[in-house]
């Protein structure tokens, strides 16, 4: 097994999605810039993704998302007033989430045809280099953060393709990924087998993939081929499938909390978690809650 795994510098991160569970309010605003007590949602990601060592952010979007663009650079009137009037926090808060120059890029789906062709789309912003998945709906709450956590098994188990995993309950891996696991090796678990969104009766585990993959360009291979799986979309779990066995796969369980932000009440829970480890909002936050509901 290869010591010293390349480095992973590149992410990708999907943002290609309509947000249909969120209409209205993503009628004009894409879901990934709903706020997380003050922060858009695809922002947590990007602050998780550079924490791993990540340099290079490759969005793959959609009609409709241009606003992310913005949201990740300068915004010079702004920074302007803020600075005439000494409002150091505020610009501090806007700098702080911005990548360097030339450390973004954008392309664009085209076609709503799942999240293998996503990851497809990104294939020559990544070229021959191993890189990362991250899945903005996903928000993790945790330090170091989920993809950080995967870094250190990447490393530790020279290189391939890792996922991050949750236990769920079995009448939800309909809407996963879900692993045949194999051996443990301390915080790894080999990955024998994948299966996307298996009924329950077809479940190989209640181990399921959430939104965080670190990838071998060998995957774009296998995407090239279009296949269609479940749901007739191109997944990229089955892609992942054919890898297994031609390089170390392993699965994580990360100790960060995650929150599935594509869904009202995650999305709702990920702001009162992320508000309760905000010191400047938690105590305020707290008193009120307990005060919630009847
Ligand atoms: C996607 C993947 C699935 C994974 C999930 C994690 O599904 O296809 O394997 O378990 O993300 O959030 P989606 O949520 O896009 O249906």
């Amino acid at each position: 097994m290869a010591k010293n795994p390349p480095h992973v510098r590149k992410a990708v991160l999907p943002v290609a999605g309509m947000g249909t569970r969120f209409l209205p309010a993503t009628k004009a605003v894409p879901k990934e810039m709903l706020p997380v007590v003050d922060k858009p949602v695809v922002q947590y990601a990007v602050e998780e993704a550079r924490e791993a060592g990540i340099e290079q952010f490759i969005f793959v979007t959609g009609r409709g998302k241009g606003i992310i663009e913005d949201h990740f650079d300068h915004a010079y009137e702004l920074e302007m007033l803020l600075s005439a009037r000494e409002k150091t926090a505020e610009l501090d808060s806007l700098l702080e989430g911005l990548p360097i120059t030339g450390a973004v890029s954008f392309t664009r789906q085209q076609k709503p045809l799942g999240l293998g062709h996503a990851v497809w789309s990104a294939r020559h912003l990544v070229g021959d280099e191993p890189f990362a998945v991250l899945l903005p709906d996903d928000l993790m709450v945790g330090q170091p953060g989920g993809l950080a956590q995967m870094m250190e098994v990447y490393n530790a188990v020279g290189g391939g393709v890792i996922v991050a995993a949750e236990e769920k309950p079995l009448e939800e891996t309909k809407r996963y990924g879900v692993i045949a696991p194999g051996q443990i090796k301390g915080n790894a678990i080999e990955v024998k087998g994948l299966v996307e969104k298996p009924k329950p009766s077809k479940a190989p585990s209640r181990l399921c993939i959430i939104g965080r993959y670190i990838l071998a360009p060998e995957i774009f291979a296998e995407l090239d081929r279009q296949e269609t799986g479940a749901g007739g979309e191109i997944q990229l779990t089955d892609s992942m499938a054919r890898l297994i066995g031609r390089m170390p796969f392993h699965a994580v369980k990360t100790t960060c909390a995650r929150y599935d932000c594509g869904d009202k009440v995650g999305f709702l829970l990920a702001n009162i978690a992320v508000g309760l480890t905000r010191p400047d909002i938690a105590p305020a936050l707290k008193a009120m809650l307990r005060g919630v509901g009847p």
